[in-house]
């Protein structure tokens, strides 16, 4: 390892929501341009290719960023590539960074890891204590091999690797394509798109799934990103909830989304589809004690991903006051 690690950073997964995060932290502190590759450059499922990749880039610490991901459809249909593919991703790079001397890593896995029903908030000792949500479950046995295998190369090989389980992230890079989305910036497409119609003089309605109940926990990306980073810098080991330690219903996400946006108009709870588990909050208190916290409230959150949301969309960011 250099004096102060991170001078060779590898972002895997820089384009996605977080690794993008990962990216702009790491240079709003300093660190020079990390090494970055596209899939067509890297696909990170050629096992020789990443061999290559690492024993010629030679990085110091490593973001593993980069995985199979979707939503519940996704996961449930797409079963074997869930499994197989995020199995395969983590292998690679954490083989190669293990045979190539990586002294940092930090792993992103997701709340889908611990059991189906829990306590709440889940505290990181609930791992494989009851069974899986079966619909995300080979998403989930991945992201569990990986957190594994970053404590057996703590245990076994002495290295600080880290595996970070972040709640529910939004921010730029966000994905809006309604039909594989998150609800955060789903609700604030359809909001949005909503305000447009109904300037323009049309009928509009923004239809939301569920009853609303329904409780969820948000964080910011780049308030995981700074998670990440001081993990990195301080060179934990173990496994850490990063949670913005309380949560919303789905009804208040929608009202304060409305209200960013500038929507006025009428709002449809579709009653028929279902709201999940009623509640899933992250115990963070482990992250918290090492000394990080959460700096971006949930309204201001969404209101910069609506300002880069418009950017997206070539038009001049018409925020409500
Ligand atoms: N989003 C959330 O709410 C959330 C919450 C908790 C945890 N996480 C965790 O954060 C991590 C990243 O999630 P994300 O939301 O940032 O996902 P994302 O936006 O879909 O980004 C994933 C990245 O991985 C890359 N990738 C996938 N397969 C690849 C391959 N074979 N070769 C090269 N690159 C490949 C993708 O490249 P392309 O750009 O080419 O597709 C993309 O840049 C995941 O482990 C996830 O579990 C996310």
């Amino acid at each position: 390892m250099t004096d102060k690690p991170g001078r060779r950073c590898f972002v895997a997964g820089h384009r996605g929501l977080l690794g993008s995060a990962v990216v702009r932290a790491l240079a709003a502190n300093g660190y020079p341009d990390p090494i970055v590759r596209t899939r067509d450059e890297l696909d990170l499922l050629d096992q020789r290719g990443v061999q290559r990749f690492f024993r010629e880039e030679k990085p110091d610490v490593v973001f593993v960023a980069a995985a199979r991901v979707g939503g519940i459809n996704a996961n449930n249909t797409y079963r074997w590539d869930f499994l197989f593919q995020n199995l395969v991703i983590e292998t690679n790079i954490l083989g190669s960074a293990l045979e190539t001397g990586v002294g940092r890593v930090v792993f992103f896995g997701s709340s889908c890891i611990y059991p189906r029903v829990a306590p709440q908030p889940i505290k990181e000792e609930y791992l494989l204590t009851g069974e899986l949500e079966p619909t995300n479950e080979p998403y989930a046995i991945a992201k569990i091999a990986g957190l594994k295998l970053v404590e057996a190369a703590t245990s076994q090989f002495g290295r600080e690797w880290v595996s970070l389980m972040p709640t529910n992230l939004y921010g730029p890079n966000d994905n809006f394509d309604l039909q594989t989305s998150h609800v955060l910036p789903a609700l604030i497409r359809k909001f949005h798109e909503a305000k447009e119609a109904r300037a323009n003089g049309q009928p509009a309605t923004v239809n939301v799934w569920g009853t609303g109940m329904a409780q969820r926990e948000f964080l910011h990306v780049d308030d995981a990103a700074s998670a990440a980073l001081m993990m990195m810098e301080s060179g934990v080991t173990g496994l850490y909830n990063v949670g913005y330690g309380s949560d919303v219903s789905i009804k208040e996400l929608a009202d304060t989304i409305a209200r960013v946006v500038g929507y006025d108009g009428p709002v449809e709870w579709d009653r028929s589809k279902p709201d999940g588990t009623p509640r899933k909050l992250m115990d963070s208190s482990l992250i918290r004690s090492r000394g990080w916290s959460p700096k971006i409230t949930l309204e201001d959150g969404i209101r910069s991903t609506y300002e880069w949301y418009l950017s997206t969309q070539n038009e001049p960011a018409r925020m409500a006051s």
